[in-house]
């Protein structure tokens, strides 16, 4: 496998559909869980370069940080608390347009203006979630929501 990237520059939608064709590559063969998800999220950066993308993995009824890209974060989230914590609680993604309108959001950075949480499933109960910080403001919507679903459901 080539360990290079191909960064499209095309819409969002083409550059989801180019990235997971290449996750999918990436993930071949690989069943180390912490191993794929630093190569998704290092894949994810480099096509979208957003301000912080990365994984909380559920450990002891926590949240605890995993593989990431970005500035250093919060390392623990219980159930329930801030955006990754309520993701995580009503095992839904979340789509936040404004983090200081979400009523407990915890702000790793404050650079930080809008967000998106997406559980990521295994056997039917949220096991950690995939969060994505950006520096603007309404910066995700559906067409992110339903990529970045697919592609945590690509992790098993
Ligand atoms: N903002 C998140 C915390 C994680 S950091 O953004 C990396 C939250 O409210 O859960």
């Amino acid at each position: 496998m080539a360990e290079d990237l191909q960064i499209s520059k095309g819409t969002k939608e083409e550059q989801y559909i180019s990235i997971i064709q290449q996750i999918k590559g990436l993930l071949e063969g690989e069943m180390d869980l912490v191993a794929n998800l630093a190569n998704i999220g290092a894949a994810l950066k480099e096509q979208f370069n957003w301000w912080w993308v990365g994984f909380y993995l559920v450990k002891n009824d926590e949240l605890v940080l995993g593989p990431f890209q970005g500035p250093v974060a919060c390392t623990r989230i219980r159930k329930g608390r801030g955006v990754c914590g309520t993701s995580w609680a009503q095992a839904k993604t979340l789509v936040v347009p404004d983090v200081e309108q979400f009523p407990g959001h915890i702000a790793c950075s404050s650079f930080s203006k809008s967000e998106i949480v997406v559980p990521l499933f295994y056997r039917g109960e949220v096991a950690g979630v995939l969060d994505v910080d950006s520096e603007q403001m309404n910066h995700f919507d559906e067409t992110d929501k339903k990529y970045l679903e697919e592609i945590v459901s690509l992790i098993n």
